[in-house]
């Protein structure tokens, strides 16, 4: 079996054909992510969840345990990475990254809006947000809780207190666009929708995780723009960006396992097996990796 931590230790899955191409990627600038934010509007109280009330009534115990699990780590994670944005938008060092960073802060406002309607609209979990993100935390698993609660929170705080240190934007940047949206997000989108695309259910709600999917590619476009404009200033940035993922990646590894799965087995998320969504996960951190031009970080898998 491959775990997340297994294929980081094997190495890169690029090929050097890739390589080349990957490191010539001209990648889009702050300016260019404003006017493309401008360009993709969408509102999460606009979708109807009407069907999908009765669709959620039809899955059967599995389905809806593994559901629960992870639309439960997005509600929290969405609300998590709203909260802890302040940081990187005190951070801009010019106005096209000022404007570009309110609109991540905002989108990511508007993702735990639509988790907020889907619990209490379609899985009958109400009370307001506040009351909503205190149950479903709930279902949450220790990792999950430690990259959100502490290192991301650690990570904000650091910024918050000097938002001038390029330090601590790029440990913040490693932890929130490179493991927590282009790692663990993309992935658990990926698949969640893939599910719901197949059973041709949720049509309101799947509707809605593809816009939060468009907004993520632009957020973990910004990502790659810095880290790799971060490192061209500063070579030797991209040992700080391999460390704090040496340090991160076993915890991402276990916030991919759904509660009550074991991580050191073979486990799957809703018929998909582990070692495939392991490695749509790796698959996308090291091609952004070659992107910004840092090597894998070692790690013990
Ligand atoms: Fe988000
Ligand atoms: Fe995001």
């Amino acid at each position: 079996m491959a775990t997340l931590l297994d294929l980081a230790a094997q190495g890169d899955v690029a090929t050097v054909e890739d390589e080349s191409r990957l490191s010539s990627i001209k990648l889009m600038t702050p300016q260019q992510l404003y006017e493309l934010w401008e360009r993709q509007p969408w509102s999460a109280h606009a979708l109807d969840l009407t069907r999908d009330r009765e669709d959620w009534a039809s899955f059967d115990d599995d389905e809806r345990a593994d559901m629960i699990w992870g639309l439960s780590s997005f509600f929290v994670g969405e609300e998590r990475v709203t909260t802890q944005f302040s940081g990187l938008v005190m951070s801009y060092e010019d106005q096209s990254e000022e404007a570009y960073l309110t609109t991540q802060q905002v989108d990511e406002a508007r993702h735990t809006q639509l988790f907020a309607r889907l619990y209490d609209e379609v899985m009958d979990v109400g009370g307001g947000i506040d009351a909503q993100l205190e149950r479903v935390r709930a279902d949450l698993n220790d990792s999950f809780v430690k990259l959100f609660d502490e290192h991301l929170v650690e990570a904000g705080r650091r910024l918050i207190e000097d938002p001038s240190s390029v330090e601590a934007k790029v440990d913040f940047v490693t932890t929130y666009h490179m493991v927590i949206e282009g790692t663990l997000a993309l992935t658990g989108q990926n698949f969640i929708t893939d599910f719901f695309e197949k059973t041709g259910k949720m049509p309101g709600f799947v509707e809605g995780f593809k816009k939060v999917s468009q907004d993520e590619h632009r957020h973990v476009a910004y990502g790659t723009w810095y880290l790799q404009k971060a490192v061209c200033e500063r070579p030797e940035l991209a040992r700080r960006v391999q460390d704090k993922l040496a340090e991160l990646l076993p915890v991402a590894a276990g916030v991919l396992v759904p509660a009550g799965k074991d991580p050191f087995g073979e486990w799957d998320l809703l018929g998909y097996p582990s070692e495939q969504i392991n490695r749509f996960a790796f698959t996308a951190l090291s091609r952004r990796l070659k992107v910004i031009g840092v090597g894998l970080p070692a790690v013990a898998a």
